[in-house]
C-alpha cells in the first residue's frame, strides 16, 4: 500500500494493480503492461483485498476497471497461472483457481458499488469474466477481443463461457468460442458484450462521464436496483414479484438520504424537476 498525496489514508494497491482516486471514481488498473496485463496468481491475490477495501472507502463511489498500456488484459497468464500451477498438487491447483474466480466474477458480480469495465485494448479469454461481471462496459473501437482458448487447446473455462452466455447471443457466442477469431470494440457493442464503443482518444472521457452520471444517483437505490436485476433474471415471475417487493422495502428503509421522499417532494410540491428527464437534487 502507498499513501495518497492528499491525505494520510492509504491507497490500496499492489505490485500488479494500481488504484487511483479522482473525485468519487476509483480507477483500478491491471498493471502488468509488459505482459499485456495477463492475470497471474499475484494479481488474483492482490485484487480481492483491493475490492474489499474499496467497498468501504468513501473515495470510491464508482469503480472503473481497466488495463495499463495497450491492453485491457490478455487473459490468464499461460506461464504463471497455467503451466507452473499445472505442476502443483490438485488441492493447490484448486486454491489458485479459486483465488481467480473469487474476484473475477464472484466478488465483482455482487459488488455493492457501480462498476464499469473500460476496455482500452487487448481483451482475451479469462479477461471476459471480469468484463462481464462489471455492471457496464465501454470499449475503444480499436480494442481487440477474442475467445482465444480454442487457439491453444483449451475450452473457455474459469466461467468465461458462462459470462459470454450471459450477454452474447447463441450464434455469436458459439462462433467466437469455436473459431477463436478476434473482433473489435464496435462489434463488441453490436453484440451486447459492451454498452458502447468509442474512439480510443475519447475512451477515458466517455467512461468518466458515465461514472459521473452514476455518482449523481442515489447509491443505496443503485445498489438495490442492480442486485435486484441480477437476481430476478433467474427467478420465475411470482418469486420475482415477492423478491422485488422486499428489495423495494429494503431500499427505502436503508436509504439515509430518503431519496424517495425527496424525489416526490421536488416534483410534486416544489415542481423543481421532472423525474422523467433526470435525477432529483441530492444533498439537500
Ligand atoms: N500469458 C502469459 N504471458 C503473456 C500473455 C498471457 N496470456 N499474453 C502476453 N504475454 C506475454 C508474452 O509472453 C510476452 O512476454 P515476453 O516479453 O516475456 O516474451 C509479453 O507478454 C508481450 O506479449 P507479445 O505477444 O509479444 O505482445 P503483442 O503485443 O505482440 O501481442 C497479444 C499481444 C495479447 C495478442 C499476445 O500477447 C497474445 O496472444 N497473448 C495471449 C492471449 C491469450 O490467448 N489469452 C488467453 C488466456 S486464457
Amino acid at each position: 500500500m502507498s499513501t495518497s498525496p492528499r491525505s494520510e489514508k492509504p491507497v490500496p494497491g499492489g505490485k500488479t494493480v494500481k488504484v487511483e482516486f479522482d473525485a468519487g471514481i476509483a480507477w483500478v488498473t491491471l498493471n502488468r503492461p509488459e505482459k499485456r496485463n495477463a492475470v497471474n496468481p499475484t494479481m488474483n491475490n492482490e485484487m480481492l483485498p483491493i475490492l474489499d477495501a474499496l467497498e468501504l472507502d468513501d473515495r470510491c463511489g464508482v469503480l472503473v476497471l481497466t488495463g495499463a498500456g495497450e491492453s485491457f488484459s490478455a487473459g490468464m497468464d499461460l506461464k504463471e497461472y497455467f503451466r507452473e500451477v499445472d505442476r502443483e498438487p490438485a488441492l493447490k491447483q484448486a486454491q489458485v483457481r479459486r483465488a481467480a474466480y473469487a474476484w473475477m466474477w464472484r466478488r465483482l458480480i455482487n459488488y455493492p458499488k457501480p462498476t464499469i469495465a473500460m476496455v482500452n485494448g487487448w481483451c482475451f479469454g479469462g479477461a471476459f469474466t471480469p468484463l462481464v461481471a462489471c455492471d457496464l462496459a465501454i470499449a475503444a473501437d480499436e480494442a481487440q477481443f477474442g475467445l482465444s482458448e480454442i487457439n491453444w487447446g483449451i475450452i473457455p473455462a474459469g466461467n468465461v463461457t458462462r459470462a459470454v452466455a450471459q450477454v452474447m447471443n447463441h450464434r455469436d457466442s458459439l462462433y467466437y468460442i469455436m473459431t477463436g477469431d478476434t473482433f473489435d470494440g464496435k462489434q463488441a457493442a453490436e453484440m451486447g458484450l459492451v454498452n458502447k464503443s468509442v474512439p480510443r482518444a475519447q475512451l477515458r472521457a466517455e467512461t468518466e462521464a458515465l461514472a459521473r452520471k452514476l455518482l449523481q444517483r442515489n447509491p443505496t437505490v443503485l445498489r438495490h436496483a442492480k442486485t435486484a436485476f441480477k437476481v430476478v433474471r433467474d427467478l420465475d415471475w411470482d418469486t420475482s414479484e415477492t423478491f422485488l417487493s422486499a428489495m423495494a422495502v429494503s431500499s427505502r428503509a436503508s436509504d439515509p438520504e430518503r431519496g424517495r421522499q425527496k424525489g416526490m417532494g421536488q416534483f410534486l410540491d416544489e415542481k423543481s424537476y421532472r423525474p422523467g428527464l433526470g435525477p432529483y437534487r441530492r444533498g439537500e
